[in-house]
């Protein structure tokens, strides 16, 4: 394909474990890809090796207006966007523990980088989306799947947003605009993962009977869910977590 008429991709946090993950394989399937991160010098990195095809854009998505100004720079680097994935890291201090531990002070905060950014996010981004027949992706945790201890707030901020996608899925749907969620549980060699420490990881290990994912086993479902082969699915939360959860 021209790399003119290549489709592009925005990637929130593409340069995190997941999101990088996503605009290489995007990029290695025909895409052009446009990262966000808050890393200037990663950001450098990423379009030196990547030539044209990759541009970076350095932005803080909990700060008023900087996701409307990312969706906004992206479109001009590339003239469309057609496939919108967030990835950024979600979860303000204070709010990890048990619910009764947790700051109050921090919930509004919370709520900001976990939802209210993704729905700033879809608001600025759909019209892009709909002039091709675009996908947008929010990714979510198990937390807000299956319930467990210690996870009240990101729980509800997780199923806070998978009532957003799928409701939005049927609203944008005579646009040809599909929206889902992917849901990790526990990524090995993710950063994540060295947040949480090996015996952590080891107990979800034992209990994964496929073996726990690597962002490398994420990142084909969502090239999969932007490709053409997914026209007709949409509204759909899919969590890839090698059978820890079902
Ligand atoms: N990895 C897991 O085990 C796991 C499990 C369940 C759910 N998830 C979810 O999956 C998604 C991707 O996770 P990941 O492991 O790839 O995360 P990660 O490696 O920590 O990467 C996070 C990305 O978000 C960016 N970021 C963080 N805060 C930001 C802010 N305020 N403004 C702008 N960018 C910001 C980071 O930019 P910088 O590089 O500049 O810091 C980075 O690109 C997240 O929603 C995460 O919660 C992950």
């Amino acid at each position: 394909m021209d790399i003119e008429q290549a489709p592009a991709m925005l990637v929130l946090g593409g340069t995190g474990s997941i999101g990088g993950e996503i605009a290489r394989q995007a990029l290695a399937a025909g895409w052009r890809v446009v990262v966000q991160g808050r890393s200037a010098e990663k950001l450098a990195a990423l379009e030196t090796q990547h030539g044209g095809r990759l541009v970076g854009i350095a932005g803080d998505i909990g700060r008023p207006g900087e996701v409307e100004r990312v969706v906004a720079e992206a479109a001009q680097a590339f003239g469309r966007i057609d496939a919108a994935v967030d990835c950024v890291s979600t979860g303000a201090p204070g709010i990890l523990g048990r619910f009764t531990e947790t700051d109050p002070a921090a919930y509004a905060r919370h709520a900001e980088l976990s939802i209210v950014h993704f729905q700033r996010f879809a608001r600025a981004v759909l019209p892009w989306l709909a002039r091709n027949g675009g996908t947008l992706i929010a990714f979510i945790s198990d937390a807000g799947i299956f319930a467990a201890p210690n996870q009240t707030m990101i729980g509800a901020m997780r199923a806070a947003t998978i009532g957003f996608v799928r409701n939005l899925a049927l609203e944008v749907s005579r646009e040809a605009v599909r929206v889902h969620a992917v849901s990790p549980s526990y990524v090995a060699e993710s950063a994540s993962a060295q947040r949480m420490g090996s015996s952590r990881m080891e107990k979800a290990a034992h209990r994964a009977g496929l073996g726990l994912p690597t962002a490398a086993d994420i990142a084909p479902l969502v090239l999969f869910l932007c490709g053409d082969g997914a026209r007709k699915i949409t509204g759909q939360v899919i969590s890839v977590n090698g059978g820890l959860n079902a």
